[in-house]
């Protein structure tokens, strides 16, 4: 009786022990888990040579003209989004109706969710890191082709997954529609806590399409075990706005599944492998055009007033 009782508590011990990732900073000596540099041991995909995220190194970037504009389907929609705290992170549950093509993907892509990483207490907490700046917050919105339902089917086509991700910069003022994703943040305290947000416009997060023909693009893969290596990474050029305010406010809600406070939740950076990382010519030729334009209608002011 008493062995059999061991044996079912070190069988509990064990499985608590396998079952479980965790980020860095969960890593404690009375909750042992698995911290990124151990998630390969249990999720072999994870130690791949196509991982993600990393560091973009502006200088070695390859200039990709074919690497064309999005088309956003359903971001101006108002939804209902279901908000659930999954244990490591929160997960914003988007409709199939939201959607793109185009960005030189194969095909037809539709959104299942977005999520955010954060650091903690002023820690920047990307995932992508830019000539090895983190920045304060990155958002992904995970996308799957169609006609595949979900990421076990996606998982086998190398553009399967089409994870969008943006990163925030701090700035004074505060970003106008981010408080209401913070208030649901603070509804769903604990892992498997659910909550809605009525009335949301993926719109109001993310700029149009138009403003967002600057981006990087790389193969890779999730950043959460499996690491299933099925991902066409693009990492908009623009950042998003979030004020000091508002990134305390974000960090400091959610607990993770230990009931550890949600903070420091990012992979950190992988090797290249012999990837190359493209973007797409914009920002620069968007702004020569412009520059053209501007001195071509000042030459016509100029001559005008001249004329009179
Ligand atoms: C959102 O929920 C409200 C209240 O329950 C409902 O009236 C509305 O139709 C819903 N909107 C959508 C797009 O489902
Ligand atoms: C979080 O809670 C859900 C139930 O809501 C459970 O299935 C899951 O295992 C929990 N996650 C972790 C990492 O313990
Ligand atoms: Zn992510």
């Amino acid at each position: 009786m008493g062995f059999s009782l061991y044996l079912l508590t070190l069988h509990l011990l064990l499985s608590r022990c396998t079952a479980n990732w965790c980020y860095q900073n969960q890593n404690a000596c009375d909750e042992p888990c698995r911290d990124p540099n151990h998630w390969a041991t249990q999720f072999p995909k994870c130690g791949g040579l196509r991982q993600s995220p990393i560091n973009i190194v502006t200088s070695k970037v390859h200039i990709d003209i074919a690497l064309s504009p999005f088309n956003f389907i359903g971001h101006t929609d108002t939804i209902n989004m279901t908000v659930e705290n999954k244990g490591h992170s929160a997960h914003f549950a988007l409709p199939p109706s939201v959607r793109f093509i185009g960005g030189a993907l194969p095909g037809h892509y539709r959104a299942a969710q977005f999520h955010l990483h954060w650091g903690g207490n002023g820690r920047p907490g990307s995932e992508h890191t830019i000539d090895g700046e983190r920045f304060p917050m990155e958002m992904h919105i995970v996308h799957i082709k169609e006609p595949y339902s979900s990421l076990a089917e996606a998982e086998h086509d190398t553009a399967g997954i089409a994870l969008l991700a943006f990163l925030f910069e701090e700035t004074a003022d505060d970003h106008p529609h981010l408080d209401t994703v913070i208030d649901a943040l603070g509804r769903v305290q604990n892992n498997g806590s659910i909550t809605v947000i009525p009335n949301f416009r993926l719109s109001d997060i993310i700029p149009a399409a138009k403003d967002l023909q600057g981006y990087y693009r790389y193969v890779g893969s999730m950043t959460t075990p499996g690491c299933e290596q099925a991902v066409a990474w693009t990492v908009f050029h623009r950042k998003l706005a979030i004020s000091s305010r508002q990134l305390d406010a974000i960090v400091k809600q959610c607990r993770f599944w230990t009931g550890q406070p949600m903070t420091d939740i990012f992979r950190p950076t992988q090797p290249l492998d012999g990837r190359i990382v493209y973007s797409s010519k914009s920002g620069t030729a968007q702004t020569t055009a412009t520059h053209f334009w501007c001195l071509f209608l000042s030459f016509v002011t100029v001559t005008l007033g001249l004329a009179h």
